[in-house]
């Protein structure tokens, strides 16, 4: 089987002004080789504030705009939400669901993350799903358990059809940030057994996130599981982001 085409996201999380994406957007573009985009694609997840700002930043380039986040409801009384047919205005494509941050911090349930993931599918938008377990789970040999628990949970109720345009990511919680990332073959065996866990998602696109930088991503992005990654830290250097691309467009090269 060919390789499911590679995505390589950038979440930002809380960095950038409006006018710092502006000048980060232009020097990511400049430093992707343009002939990247024929293999791979390509997405900044900046703050909402800055969604505008990159939007424009973007015009002309190949590369997407998503959110780090999105609303489950559509209008209301919801003080602080952003709601799907808010980004959409913005050209926004994909939006995050499901980070372990907003699990953690904002104390995110399973439910709604179900919810926000409908959400997503009602306006399509293309959710990136994360998932992962904690330093304690993966000491305690939960991974496997936590992980499926979470995605099942993540598309509970929704058609396989539709779970095969969404994409996936693993973030053990214990790699983000860390610098150091989870072994390619432990994380390609995590990511088998999501697909295994939710019918459709074996042709979805499945990502790894958690410290992946240029000196790793060669090595994750050979698994054939692993069809990209959802990058932190490293995305907020346009050289790094764009070496990680150029990896991700060589996997392609050697499958
Ligand atoms: P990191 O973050 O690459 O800085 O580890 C990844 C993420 O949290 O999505």
């Amino acid at each position: 089987m060919s390789r499911r085409r590679p995505l390589i996201a950038g979440n930002w999380k809380m960095h950038q002004t409006a006018a710092s994406a502006a000048v980060l957007v232009a020097q990511i573009r400049a430093a992707i080789a343009p002939e990247s985009y024929a293999d791979v694609d390509v997405v900044l997840c900046p703050p909402y504030t800055a969604l505008s700002a990159v939007a424009q930043a973007l015009t002309g380039s190949e590369l997407s705009l998503g959110a780090q986040d999105v609303s489950a409801h559509e209008w209301g009384a919801y003080t602080a939400q952003i709601s799907a047919p808010m980004l959409l205005e913005f050209g926004t494509r994909y939006a995050i669901v499901g980070h372990s941050e907003c699990r953690g911090y904002a104390r995110l349930g399973d439910d709604e993350i179900n919810a926000k993931v409908r959400a997503c599918l009602q306006h399509g938008l293309t959710p990136i799903v994360a998932v992962g377990e904690t330093h304690a789970e993966h000491a305690a040999g939960q991974t496997i358990e936590r992980v499926t628990s979470q995605i099942r949970a993540a598309f509970a109720g929704i058609e396989s059809a539709a779970v095969e345009g969404c994409v996936a990511a693993y973030e053990p919680i214990w790699a983000i940030g860390s610098g150091t990332s989870d072994t390619p073959e432990e994380a390609a065996a995590v990511i088998a057994a999501m697909r295994a866990a939710v019918p459709g998602l074996a042709r979805a696109r499945c990502l790894y996130g958690g410290s992946m930088k240029p000196e790793n991503a060669a090595a994750l992005l050979a698994q054939p599981e692993i069809d990209g990654g959802l990058i932190g830290g490293a995305s907020l250097s346009a050289q790094s982001f764009a070496q990680i691309v150029e990896h991700a467009r060589k996997a392609v090269a050697a499958s």
